[in-house]
């Protein structure tokens, strides 16, 4: 099967260390597929170029969110939710081209480019019957937060402090869903109105799953196998002060 991972990116003065570290990651994984969605006006070249010479199978897209999204002056006083639209954008070129492609087996994960995702990783999400789960370490304040599995290694609830009562209280690094379910439910996608923080996971998975039908994995969910890292921005003071870096070089 096929690992189709949709990425949301953004430009910002790290963004090509962020890519080439995932690329890097991505060619050690067979039969991955990345869909690339950036948010901004156009495809730049900074990432059509980084995507042309990896040298793996990819997608490149774009969406700009809305800059009432972005300056978080929108109708969401305390939340703006990132990558959403380029999420959705990515389900719809799937829905859209998947029949297309030699195989409709495969599975769909939602890496974010800022994340640390270990090889093992992608070979226990690859044989993914509807959703699989498994935990992610620095997210909602712990050094991992879990599903939480009974004695017969059932999802029945979730191992996070910060609020544990919603349907999946699951960072996006933590679950995969088949392109079987993704293409049978074709309208399922991340919501963005109305959301809380910590939500968006659910809006979409409520609409694919029930907490009884998920499947957990890494060992019963005992292994950790990705990691929420999230990059310290350069301090880029000395930037402007004339004439020490050239413009002209990409970095
Ligand atoms: C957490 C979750 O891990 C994300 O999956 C979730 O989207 C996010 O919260 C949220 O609240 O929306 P966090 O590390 O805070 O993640 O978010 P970022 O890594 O800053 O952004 C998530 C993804 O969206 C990244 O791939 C990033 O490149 C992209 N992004 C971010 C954009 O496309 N546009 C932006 O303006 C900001
Ligand atoms: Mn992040």
């Amino acid at each position: 099967p096929t690992i189709y991972v949709i990425t949301p990116t953004y430009t910002r003065p790290v963004q090509k260390a962020e890519l080439t570290r995932l690329a890097n990651t991505f060619l050690h994984v067979r039969n991955l597929y990345w869909i690339v969605v950036e948010d901004s006006p156009r495809r730049t070249n900074l990432v059509a170029n980084l995507l042309e010479t990896s040298s793996l199978n990819f997608t490149h897209l774009n969406v700009e969110s809305p800059r009432s999204l972005k300056l978080g002056l929108s109708w969401m006083p305390s939340h703006t939710p990132r990558g959403t639209l380029q999420r959705n954008l990515g389900l719809r070129w799937l829905r859209d081209n998947l029949r297309t492609m030699n195989t409709q087996e495969g599975v769909v994960y939602f890496a974010d480019d800022d994340n640390t995702y270990s090889l093992e990783l992608f070979e226990e999400m690859r044989y993914t019957r509807r959703v699989s789960v498994w935990p992610v370490a620095f997210v909602g304040g712990l050094r991992y937060e879990s599903p939480k599995l009974d004695p017969t290694g059932k999802v029945v609830g979730w191992k996070t402090v910060f609020d544990p009562s919603r349907p999946f209280a699951i960072d996006m690094a933590g679950f995969a869903v088949s392109v079987r379910l993704i293409l049978e439910r074709p309208h399922a996608n991340f919501k963005l109105e109305g959301l809380k923080g910590g939500y968006q996971e659910s809006s979409l998975l409520k609409d694919l799953v029930t907490m009884e039908g998920l499947e957990p994995k890494a060992s019963n969910c005992t292994k950790v196998l990705v990691w929420h890292t999230r990059t310290e921005r350069p301090t880029l003071v000395n930037e402007g002060k004339r004439g020490f870096t050239d413009s002209k070089v990409e970095v």
